[in-house]
């Protein structure tokens, strides 16, 4: 059962549209710096990180911010699925609504196509292993256009990158064009981010889920893993000794946990103002 959203789903203007591919010059990608700020990195504040040679935290650097866009390809394609799976529904609403969801559909497009770009660039190939939030996964398959638990999990997703491409953009020491990767990214996804409350809200307020709580908080927490704690293989990949017991420094990394709670914080907030505790 999925009712029709009692408000407009957008009340926001149309913006101009900002191509991923044409605004941003991947080939100028300079391999000899990290790409991501040393305070994004899963060991920054460690003992560990400092014990690292030269190239093996270049290369780690490297593919972790590779992993944060494969991560973010993973996302996307749930995420449009669920857009294009509801898209008669949502041009049934009305024109303003589907212009939102298209304008959303060609955004996330954009982002993927962008990533696809940045894999090609890395200086490896990433493991297999890496986490996925599977819970994402079955909220874009199974729950309907309107839902408040799908707009929630895309919300809780959504900020998390913001925040985190908000604070890459803002980098010293990175590469011009990982400040133009997050800098467009983060400029939609602060609309996005809005337009999801607006969903959760909305939803929420016509149909209050007692469980939904329940059901967001471990996908917060899928969600956290995914983003934040890279696996044993990821190390590895990036030629570090002993990555088994640098995965789990990461994982009790408090820089770490201080900086995926940050992130999460907004998210939080807004849910717990809907009632909604994850
Ligand atoms: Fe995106
Ligand atoms: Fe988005």
């Amino acid at each position: 059962m999925d009712a029709t959203p009692a408000l407009a789903p957008s009340g926001r203007r149309q913006h101009a549209y900002r191509d991923p591919l044409a605004e941003v010059d991947l080939d100028a990608l300079d391999p000899a710096l990290p790409w991501l700020p040393e305070e994004l990195v899963s060991l920054a504040g460690l003992a560990e990180w400092r014990a690292l040679d030269a190239p093996v935290r270049l290369r780690l650097a490297q593919l972790e911010f590779v992993a944060l866009a494969d991560l973010g390809l993973w996302l996307e394609a749930h995420l449009l699925r669920h857009l294009g799976r509801a898209a008669p529904k949502v041009r049934r609403v009305g024109a303003e609504a589907y212009a939102a969801q298209l304008a959303e559909l060609r955004e996330e497009a954009g982002h993927s196509l962008m990533f696809l770009e940045l894999l090609r660039r890395s200086p490896g190939a990433l493991p297999g292993d890496l986490p996925r939030p599977r819970l994402a996964a079955a909220f874009a398959a199974r729950l309907g256009a309107w839902s408040g638990l799908f707009w929630g999990c895309v919300l809780i997703g959504e900020t998390v990158a913001t925040e985190l491409n908000r604070r890459t953009r803002d980098a010293a020491g990175v590469p011009a064009v990982v400040r133009d990767i997050a800098g467009l990214h983060f400029a939609d996804e602060v609309r996005h981010v809005a337009y999801a409350r607006l969903r959760v809200a909305d939803a929420f307020a016509r149909r209050p889920h007692r469980l939904a709580g329940a059901v967001l908080r471990p996908l917060a927490r899928q969600y956290i893993e995914a983003c934040f704690y890279p696996p044993a293989s990821l190390y590895a990949a990036a030629g570090a000794p002993d990555p088994r017991h640098l995965a789990r420094a990461a994982r009790a990394n408090p820089a770490r946990q201080a900086l995926a709670a940050t992130c999460l914080a907004p998210a939080r907030r807004f849910l717990a103002g809907r009632g909604v505790a994850i």
